[in-house]
């Protein structure tokens, strides 16, 4: 399985900070936001990554993650010259997912989603192994107070899922569905057959329905004990940076520490890391990777 994360879009609701950068980019406490999606992929043990950009990030993001040669990983870039979608946006990276006639299945992340919980490795991996073995999609919801601002998914009373609405006015429930999800490799076929929506993109939402259609989607419900912030507003983005900023100090323990999670995966050498240290020296980030390298 490879990954794809996606970093484009407009970010038009955080105006007029991301009228010149990218949100991805932005702090989230210590760290950009594309950090917490990034370690969410490693944690699943995925160490090919497309990074789906807008053309004139293409610069920033390979100053930041060059070729993956920091944290032992392969990444890749994608470009998509405009904003149409999400489904589009996957579409983009279709290329670098396929290696001839080798068909790898797909996780897919959105860029400014964060996610922080006991056991979400496992959880993910567990995700990871089944569409691995069986196929079909695999997709998480949350329960949410706002639920008109994302997919929703509505579920019969054996708990069968029965529909997916983008958007909906009426929403049938408070489950979201959250921006991390993992697909077999005909999610490309279904995302060249969806319409674009009346927004005029080609919606994740309905590559989705594809799969329900064929009953091949699973969705699992994240409980309680998980915190999911989707950092695209104002709002939410302070939230999530208090959220970490809180959970950090408390526990001493760091939320998205890309080059923690590559070492403790055995993708880069002690070497590696004490020279990332040496680099981060003045921050609490390289003093976190210190006392890392001491353990
Ligand atoms: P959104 O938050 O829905 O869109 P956006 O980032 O353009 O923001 P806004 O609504 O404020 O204008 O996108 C979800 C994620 O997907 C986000 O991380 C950006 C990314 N994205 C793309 O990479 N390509 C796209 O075409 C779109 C729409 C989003």
């Amino acid at each position: 399985m490879k990954a794809v994360i996606l970093a484009g879009g407009t970010g038009s609701r955080l105006f007029p900070t991301t009228y010149v950068i990218n949100k991805h980019l932005l702090p989230i406490y210590n760290k950009p936001m594309i950090y917490y999606p990034l370690s969410l992929v490693m944690l699943t043990k995925i160490r090919e990554v497309v990074f789906v950009v807008n053309p004139e990030d293409i610069p920033l993001y390979k100053k930041l993650f060059g070729e993956g040669e920091n944290l032992g990983m392969k990444i890749m870039y994608a470009v998509q010259e405009k904003p149409l979608g999400l489904a589009h946006a996957l579409l983009t990276a279709e290329k670098f997912i396929n290696d001839g006639e080798v068909k790898h299945s797909v996780c897919l992340v959105l860029g400014d989603n964060i996610f922080f919980g006991h056991g979400i490795a496992e959880i993910l991996y567990q995700a990871k192994d089944d569409v691995e073995k069986n196929g079909g999609a695999y997709v998480f919801g949350y329960f949410v107070n706002d639920p008109e601002r994302y997919g929703v998914v509505e579920f019969d009373s054996g708990g069968r899922v029965i529909s997916i609405e983008e958007k909906p006015k009426n929403p049938k429930s408070n489950f979201a569905v959250v921006g991390l999800y993992f697909y077999d490799n005909t999610v490309f076929e279904k995302a060249k057959k969806i319409k674009p929506s009346w927004r005029g993109e080609l919606e994740i939402t309905s590559v989705n329905e594809e799969y329900l259609k064929e009953r091949k989607l699973k969705v699992k419900l994240l409980g309680r004990g998980f915190a999911w912030f989707d950092a695209g507003t104002h709002d939410s983005f302070l939230e999530a940076g208090e959220f970490v900023a809180t959970i950090e100090k408390k526990t001493g323990l760091m939320i998205g520490c890309i080059e923690e999670i590559a070492y403790r995966n055995g993708w880069i050498s002690k070497q590696k890391l004490e020279e990332i240290a040496k680099k981060l020296s003045k921050t609490d980030y390289g003093e976190y990777l210190i006392k890392i390298l001491k353990e």
